[in-house]
C-alpha cells in the first residue's frame, strides 16, 4: 500500500524519538523506504505523494500540541493525497508498582486536524504513555520505572505500526480528545502565557561549564550563550520547555527556580502599570479593555523579560547562582532522559 515512510519527530528527552525509531524498525523490516527527520526550527524536507505515509511523533505539552509542531505542520507543503498518522507521547508514571497514564488531551487530534486541513489523509492517532519528563516539576523517574513504562509502550506502538502499514485506519480512543476539548482553556492559557513564564524559570547554576550543549541541542534554538570569557545560557521566550537542556546537561547545571516563579507571580498579579493606565483612562470601556486585554498581556511579558534580564546579569556573580540553585527544588531532583537515547539521536542535522 505504501512505498515510503517519512517520519518526523519532535523530542525533548528522547521519548518521542524512541516511538519514531520503533515505527521505523517495523517499516524497514517490511522493506519500505524510510526517512527520519527531527522537527526543529529548520524547514522540514518533505515531498508528499499518494504512496507516502507521514508519521508524526511528539510530546504532549499542556494537554495539547507543542508550538513547534503546530508551526511546522502549518509550514508543510500541501499533502497531495499523502497519508499521515500522529503519535503523541504523554506522561506515564509508576508509583509503588502502580502505573498511571498521562493525558494527551488534544495533542494528537489538533496535529491531525491541521494535517487534514493541509490535505493529508489522517489514518490514525494514538497517545503513548512514556516516562514523564517534566523534571522542572517533579523528580525524574527511576531507571527501573522508566524501563517498565517503555517496555509496556513498545508493543502498543508496534501493533499500531503494523495495522497502519497494512492499510487499516487506527484511532485508538477519542476519550483524550473529549477531555482535551474540556481542558482547552488550560491548553490555551499554557500556550499563550504559562509557557513563556516557564521558559524564564530556567537558569544555569555555578556548575555550568559554559560548554553550550544546551544551546546546540535546543530544537527551537531558544537558548543563546552570553558572556565572553565565562559563557552562560540565556533562555529566550522561544523556549517550548521541552526539557532537553535540563536533562542532557552533563554537569546537571540547568535548574528551574521556584523563587523566580514567586517573583513573576507578584510582578504579574500586581501590575502597577495597568492600574495606573486604568485610573488615567476616562472612558470606562476603553479602560477595561486596556486593563485586561493586550496591555495586560504586554505588561506580563515585558515585566518578566526585564526581571529575567536583571537576574541573568546577577547570576554572573558565582555565589548568587550557587545560592539560587541550592534554593531550587530541581537541584535535588533526579534528571530523566530515555535510556539509550543519546545527544546525537536528539540533535540531528
Ligand atoms: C512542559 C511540559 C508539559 C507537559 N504536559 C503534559 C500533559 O499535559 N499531559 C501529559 O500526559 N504529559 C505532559 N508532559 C509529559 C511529556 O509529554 C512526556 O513525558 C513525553 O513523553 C515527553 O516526550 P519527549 O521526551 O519526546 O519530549 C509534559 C512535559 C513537559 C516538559
Amino acid at each position: 500500500m505504501f512505498e515510503k515512510v517519512a517520519i518526523f519527530f519532535m523530542t525533548g528527552t528522547g521519548n518521542s524519538y524512541k516511538i519514531a525509531a520503533w515505527f521505523a524498525e517495523i517499516a524497514e523490516k517490511l522493506g519500505l523506504a524510510i526517512s527520519m527527520q527531527q522537527i526543529k526550527r529548520a524547514k522540514l524536507n518533505i515531498a508528499p505523494d499518494g504512496k507516502t505515509l507521514c508519521v508524526f511523533t511528539l510530546p504532549t505539552h499542556g494537554f495539547t500540541t507543542p508550538w513547534l509542531v503546530v508551526k511546522q505542520i502549518l509550514h508543510l507543503p500541501r499533502g497531495s493525497g499523502a497519508a499521515a498518522v500522529v503519535l503523541p507521547s504523554r506522561a506515564g508514571t509508576r508509583i509503588k508498582g502502580v502505573s498511571l497514564p498521562g493525558m494527551e488531551g488534544t495533542a494528537g487530534y489538533l496535529a491531525a486536524c491541521l494535517l487534514f486541513f493541509k490535505g493529508y489523509k489522517v489514518r490514525g492517532v494514538m497517545g503513548v504513555d512514556m516516562p514523564s519528563n517534566w523534571t522542572a516539576l517533579h523528580w525524574g523517574l527511576s531507571k527501573e520505572n522508566a524501563e517498565f513504562i517503555i517496555a509496556a509502550a513498545k508493543p502498543r506502538v508496534q501493533h499500531f505500526t503494523k495495522m497502519v502499514l497494512a492499510g487499516k485506519v487506527y484511532f485508538a480512543s477519542i476519550l483524550p480528545l473529549i477531555i482535551g476539548i474540556w481542558l482547552a482553556p488550560v491548553s490555551f492559557g499554557y500556550l499563550v502565557v504559562a509557557q513563556f513564564m516557564l521558559s524564564k524559570l530556567f537558569f544555569a547554576s555555578d556548575k555550568c561549564a559554559g560548554c553550550g550543549l544546551c544551546a546546540r541541542i535546543c530544537p527551537k534554538q531558544a537558548i543563546t550563550m552570553t558572556g565572553k570569557r565565562n559563557q552562560r545560557p540565556y533562555w529566550t521566550y522561544a523556549c517550548d520547555s521541552c526539557m532537553a537542556c535540563m536533562n542532557y546537561c552533563p554537569a546537571k547545571a540547568v535548574e528551574a527556580s521556584p523563587i523566580l516563579a514567586i517573583v513573576f507571580y507578584y510582578l504579574t498579579t500586581i501590575p502597577a502599570a495597568a492600574y495606573l493606565l486604568n485610573s488615567l483612562c476616562k472612558d470606562e470601556l476603553a479602560g477595561l479593555l486596556l486593563n485586561w486585554g493586550i496591555v495586560q498581556y504586554i505588561y506580563i511579558l515585558t515585566s518578566i523579560f526585564l526581571a529575567y534580564l536583571i537576574l541573568h546579569t546577577t547570576l554572573g556573580w558565582r555565589y548568587f547562582s550557587m545560592l539560587l540553585s541550592r534554593l531550587s527544588h530541581t537541584y535535588y531532583f533526579r534528571r530523566y532522559h530515555a535510556p539509550d537515547v543519546t545527544v546525537k539521536d536528539i540533535n540531528r542535522k
